[in-house]
Formats: structure tokens, sequence, C-alpha cells
């Protein structure tokens, strides 16, 4: 699927923002990336759709070279690549459905979208979406209208409309409530398992990263420092990422949920699949 190497960022103001990265995305999993503010993790993540130039090494998805791409290559080729992001860019005045079927702004002709005129598939498809992620009713809110949670819940939508082959996630829950964030983030790793579809998450909340997430990358200062399933991130992984700190609050607040949640019979990567919906309903209900 996917696969970086040695991919280097230096800024023109000669910050090294990455410095080597090599990463392999072989499984239909959900990566954190975690690491300090200014470690790399937003460079990281547009290298990969090429909002950011990388400096040199290679970004394979499926065996095309991103780095390599021309412009208009490379505007079919975002299609694939799903975008969620922390501040949900979605256009204000329009309504949700409008923002949602926006996601098939890469598949249909500029005069389609400029009047507005989308299939009748994809309008199914966006009523589908909107359903699961809890905004049934809500498809001619303006989108200036919702709550944080709901934008979020938008912004998902939005991003699995392209039906991406990879989705790539900054800091989704990092203007959220904890609770909401928690949401968010079950929803989002939720869908990517029923679509099989390998997702990359920037997060600043460990927490969030462990309970939710199948794997993990830390980085620092550009290198990544560690790689591999939530359950081996120790204290002293966190020491490699982070730098010296008491971790045993976050550490012991994970295995903790995580006995929870083998008490009440459910695994991490596969809640049952009804009582998650009823959850997600549920959360909007409430009023996010
Ligand atoms: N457009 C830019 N021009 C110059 N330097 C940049 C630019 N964007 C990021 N940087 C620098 O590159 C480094 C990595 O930044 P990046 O935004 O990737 O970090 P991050 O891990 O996402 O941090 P945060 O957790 O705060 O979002 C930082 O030192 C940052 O100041
Ligand atoms: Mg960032």
């Amino acid at each position: 699927m996917l696969e970086v190497t040695d991919l280097v960022k230096v800024y023109p103001t000669g910050t090294r923002a990455l410095n080597g990265v090599s990463l392999t995305v072989d499984e239909p999993k959900v990566i954190a990336i975690i690491g300090p503010s200014g470690a790399g993790k937003s460079t990281l993540i547009r290298c990969i759709n090429r909002l950011v130039e990388p400096t040199s090494g290679k970004i394979l998805l499926d065996g095309v070279d991103i780095a390599s791409l021309g412009r208009r290559e490379l505007r079919k080729f975002r299609r694939r690549l799903g975008m969620i992001f922390q501040e949900y860019n979605l256009v204000e005045r329009l309504t949700v459905m409008e923002n949602v079927l926006s996601g098939r702004l890469g598949y249909v002709s500029f005069w389609q979208a400029y009047r507005r005129r989308y299939p009748p598939d994809d309008i199914r498809m966006a009523f589908q979406l909107l359903d699961r992620v809890g905004l049934s009713g809500y498809e001619n809110t303006r989108a200036d209208a919702l709550s944080g949670g709901q934008r979020q819940r938008v912004g998902i939508a939005r991003a699995l409309m392209q039906q991406p082959d990879l989705l790539l996630v900054d800091e989704p829950t990092a203007s959220l409530d904890p609770k909401t964030s928690r949401q968010i983030m079950r929803l989002l790793v939720e869908l990517a398992h029923e679509r099989g579809t390998p997702a990359l998450v920037n997060i600043h909340d460990v927490g969030l990263a462990q309970s939710f997430t199948d794997r993990v990358v830390g980085l620092a200062d550009g290198r990544i420092v560690f790689d591999g399933p939530v359950d081996r991130v120790t204290a002293q992984v966190l020491t490699d990422i982070y730098g010296e700190e008491d971790w045993s609050t976050t550490i012991r607040e994970v295995e903790d949920e995580e006995e929870e949640r083998e008490e009440a019979g459910v695994s991490r990567s596969k809640p049952p699949a009804r009582e998650k919906k009823d959850e997600v309903t549920l959360g909007v209900a409430e009023g996010e």
C-alpha cells in the first residue's frame, strides 16, 4: 500500500522537519503518529499528499511514486487520499449535504459541481454516510450551525465520500472536549476498519492513541524513534519520544481501560457493530 523511504524535508528556512523517515503501511490499520510539537507529524502527512514538496526520498502508494507526479496526475491522485483536519475545513455557508458531496469534487465535472448536480448514486452514498456518522436529519443544516463534534463528523463523511485508499488525518480531536474526542476517534477507527481503509492519524493525546489505534509511530526531531503495536508503548517508549517524564498515570489509565473492556467482553479492534452505532447516535442526540 504505502511505502515511505528515507523521506527528508528541509523547509526554505533551513528547518529539517523530516530527517530520513521510512514507514511501511501494508495492512488496513489505523496508525497513530505521536510526538512532541515540531517533531514533523504534519510535515509527514503533508508530504504524502504533496501539500508540502519533499526534499528527497520516496513515497510510493500502490507502487506509484507520489513525489514524481506532475500537476495533472497529482490532482487525479489526490482523490485517493481522504483528508481530515483539526479545523474541519468545511464550507461554512453550505449545508451539511453540500459539504459531504464536495468529497466527490475530484470525480464530477466542474459544471456538474458548479450547478450542484451530483449523480443520484453520490447523493445516496452521502445520505448513507451521514446516517453512519450519526448526522441523519442534519442534511440541510448549514455547517456554521454545527458543534465541533458534528463538524468533525461531516469532515469524516466528506473524506469517506471519496472512497479513498488512504486516510490522512491531522489532529482530528485537538479542538474537541474529551468525551467528544473519544466519540470521534472511535467513529473514525470503526469506519476505517469497516471499510478496510488504512489511516495515518496525527494525534497529541497519547491516551486516545493507545485506546483506539492499532499501531503507533513515534516521531522526534524528524526521525522515527518507535514503530510498533500499541501494546508495546511503554513508559520508556514515551520517554524516547517525548523526553523524561513520569508516564505512570498515562500507562496505567490505558491498562485500566483495557481491563474494563475485557470485563465488558469487548475486544479493542472490533467492538460489536450495534453498540457502536447506538453510541454514536446518542452522542449527537445529547447535543455535543
Ligand atoms: N511552512 C513551514 N516553513 C518553515 N518551517 C516549517 C513549516 N512548517 C513547519 N515548519 C517547521 O518544521 C518543523 C516540523 O513542523 P510540523 O508542523 O511538521 O510539526 P508537528 O509535529 O506537526 O507539530 P505540532 O504537534 O505542533 O502540530 C517545526 O520546526 C516547524 O517549525
Ligand atoms: Mg502538526
